[in-house]
């Protein structure tokens, strides 16, 4: 007689059970909650079918999950970067509680936080084949819920998470941020969110810059090829993003910190790291900004209380209920 392994989701039947409010059946490559029926892929839940209609959408998608293949390793300097992104977050607070990464990429934060903290579950959310990459990267936790799912889609139980985080996600939905911030803020009892700043702490030069670069993104961002995104990745980050760089690092030597220069944030930063980040910016086709005044507008209408870090990366900020 033919043995299958146990699916991986038995021992995580009731976590299920208590995130959508409705009974679950596990099966061999499949999930029953409530009526409906979800295929299990290597342990991804997919809960949204791809929808050829939503051409904007999918190329957002799509790059994203091409961006995470090639950059799946979590970094040395992601350690840093969890701190400046969790600064106002009490990590000690969050041990056995429920917790979500909305838009998870290939899961960088997430294994950070799991390596720090002991939480009840963790619930790893992305549209993109991102998910699969996440799903390796957190192998060796078992705690782990994995969903292929649409933000803009998504309903969980209200209040069924103590603390989610959603970091650099919502400003890529073509349609903007609403709908997406609205289901997070349905089920999430306290969140963490970055939003790209509208540049609205900073001066004439540097918003020009910034222009400048935001065309040559409107232009790369539709080269398919991915060899040609390599080469062209690895020339951003040695002609644009290594000159700004130095250029900072030589500013923060002569006149102190605090002068604000673009890229100044990676000063220190290994080249591997700053490419990803040069692929992320030039290549993906949708990107919103937001400054703090309406950042504090749209999340002060979902949650109580809206804090906005002054620290990078801007904006980075803390909503509970
Ligand atoms: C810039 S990446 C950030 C990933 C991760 N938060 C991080 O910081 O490493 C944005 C991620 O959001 C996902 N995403 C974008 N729109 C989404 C949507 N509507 N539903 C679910 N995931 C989405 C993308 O697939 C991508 O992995």
């Amino acid at each position: 007689m033919e043995s299958h392994p146990i699916p991986y989701y038995v021992k995580l039947r009731r976590e299920l059970e208590y995130l959508f409010g409705e009974h679950v059946q596990v099966g061999q490559d499949r999930i029953s909650v409530g009526r409906r029926t979800y295929p299990v892929v290597d342990d991804v839940i997919v809960l949204t079918e791809f929808d050829p209609n939503e051409r904007d959408k999918n190329r957002v998608i799509e790059s994203f999950g091409r961006e995470w293949a090639a950059f799946s390793d979590c970094k040395a300097e992601h350690i840093g970067e969890f701190e400046n992104y969790f600064d106002l977050v009490n990590l000690e607070s969050l041990h056995g509680k429920k917790c979500a990464d909305f838009g998870c990429g290939m899961g960088r934060w997430s294994q950070i936080l799991l390596e720090r903290v002991e939480v009840d579950f963790l619930v790893v959310v992305d549209l993109s084949e991102a998910i699969d990459v996440a799903r390796r990267n957190l192998r060796k936790h078992d705690n782990v819920i994995f969903l292929k799912a649409d933000l803009e889609a998504l309903s969980f139980r209200p209040d069924v998470i103590d603390f989610s985080f959603c970091l650099g996600v919502l400003h890529h939905i073509p349609g903007g941020i609403d709908k997406a911030a609205r289901n997070i803020a349905a089920c999430s009892k306290q969140h963490l969110c970055y939003l790209y700043y509208d540049l609205d702490n900073r001066g004439l030069a540097f918003r020009t810059i910034f222009r400048l670069a935001n065309g040559l993104r409107c232009l790369l961002s539709s080269i398919e090829r991915e060899t040609a995104r390599t080469i062209l990745s690895h020339l951003l980050t040695i002609f644009v993003y290594y000159p700004f760089i130095l250029l900072a690092s030589l500013t923060r030597l002569i006149a102190g910190s605090g002068v604000g220069m673009p890229l100044e944030y990676y000063i220190g930063y290994g080249y591997g790291r700053v490419r990803q980040d040069a692929y992320d910016r030039f290549f993906t086709p949708v990107e919103h900004r937001f400054d703090r005044r309406r950042i504090t507008e749209i999340f002060q209408n979902l949650y109580a209380e809206v804090m906005i870090s002054k620290e990078p990366p801007y904006w980075h900020f803390l909503c509970r209920k």
